[in-house]
């Protein structure tokens, strides 16, 4: 049912189709981990195209593909390429398109993996435009809760810290409110989630700006940081940083079942002390991103 599609936003999977992504996923975990030996796409090629810094994202999609016997090429230093003689991104995708089976592509422009998708034959899959989206990143944030709680209904999820530059909360708030989650946002004033995402929730979420309102009844807290990186005004940046901070002594105020996720980079947002508590999942959640891209990867490549 995904043979051949581009994804380029989580709004654009049906239901049906996540159920697929998250059955496939749960058939490759022994593979991700190393126990099980597959040649699934031995004879495929992924082009992975990190126009922006990227660890996990790019080293995930690079370990789904090598575990499945299939091969990569691609860049993470845009600078080493012809595109810093003025090559445009639409000659660049056409000619890529060509060397290879599927296109992961990373921009700090926002509608940049739409473009891609209008030069490319092959599936194109968004890895994070700009403040855009992040499909594929919700994709595991969404198999790690239900791993862990079964379902995704009537939890009561928290996505906190910067909302409003942070591109996996855009992704992921749109698909909660869509699969019955209750959500929870919690950000200072001066980094509130988009009105245009509010408006494609299917669910109005609650608003928060003190991190005692959430803290005791909250299952599942999405803590993101600070996305410095995207702030138009470096004074901007300073008024901010560090606004809240997961810490030893804030977990004891936690549900003893509530888990902490991160998308990770981690700055500051989780003290290290948190990590060997039971509420941890983050490096777990980084883990699944090898199962869901590799169940991404064999799907749009129409192999199962
Ligand atoms: C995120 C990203 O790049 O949007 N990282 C990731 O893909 N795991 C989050 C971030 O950079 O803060």
């Amino acid at each position: 049912m995904l043979k051949g599609r581009d994804i380029v936003t989580i709004n654009e999977l049906a239901r049906e189709e996540i159920d697929r992504i998250f059955e496939v996923a749960r058939e490759m975990v022994p593979i991700a981990e190393g126990k099980k030996k597959s040649k699934l796409l031995d004879g495929y090629i992924l082009a992975n195209l990190f126009f922006e810094p990227s660890t996990r994202t790019r080293l995930s999609f690079e370990a789904a593909m090598h575990r499945l016997g299939g091969s990569i090429l691609g860049f993470s230093n845009p600078s080493a390429t012809s595109l810093s003689k003025g090559e445009t991104l639409a000659d660049t995708i056409r000619m890529i398109d060509s060397y290879s089976d599927v296109i992961v592509i990373r921009h700090p422009l926002e509608g940049s993996a739409r473009l891609a998708t209008e030069f490319a034959t092959n599936p194109v899959i968004n890895a994070g435009d700009g403040a855009g989206q992040h499909p594929t990143q919700t994709l595991l944030d969404i198999f790690t809760i239900v791993q862990e709680f079964g379902q995704v209904e009537e939890l009561k999820i928290t996505l906190m810290g910067d909302l409003r530059y942070g591109r996996t909360v855009h992704s992921l708030a749109v698909a909660l409110s869509y699969l019955g989650a209750e959500v929870h946002l919690l950000s200072p004033r001066t980094l509130k989630m988009p009105k245009h995402v509010i408006r494609e929730m299917k669910c109005k979420p609650e608003i928060h700006e003190k991190i005692e309102e959430v803290i005791s009844d909250t299952d599942v807290f999405y803590v993101t940081r600070i996305q410095k990186e995207r702030f138009p005004d470096p004074t901007e940046y300073m008024k901010v940083a560090g606004s809240y901070v997961i810490n030893g002594e804030l977990v004891k105020k936690m549900k003893s079942s509530a888990i902490i996720m991160h998308p990770l980079p981690r700055v500051d947002e989780i003290t290290p002390d948190v990590d060997t508590t039971k509420h941890a999942r983050y490096f777990k959640q980084a883990f699944y991103g090898v199962p869901i891209r590799m169940a991404i990867l064999a799907l749009v490549l129409g192999v199962v």
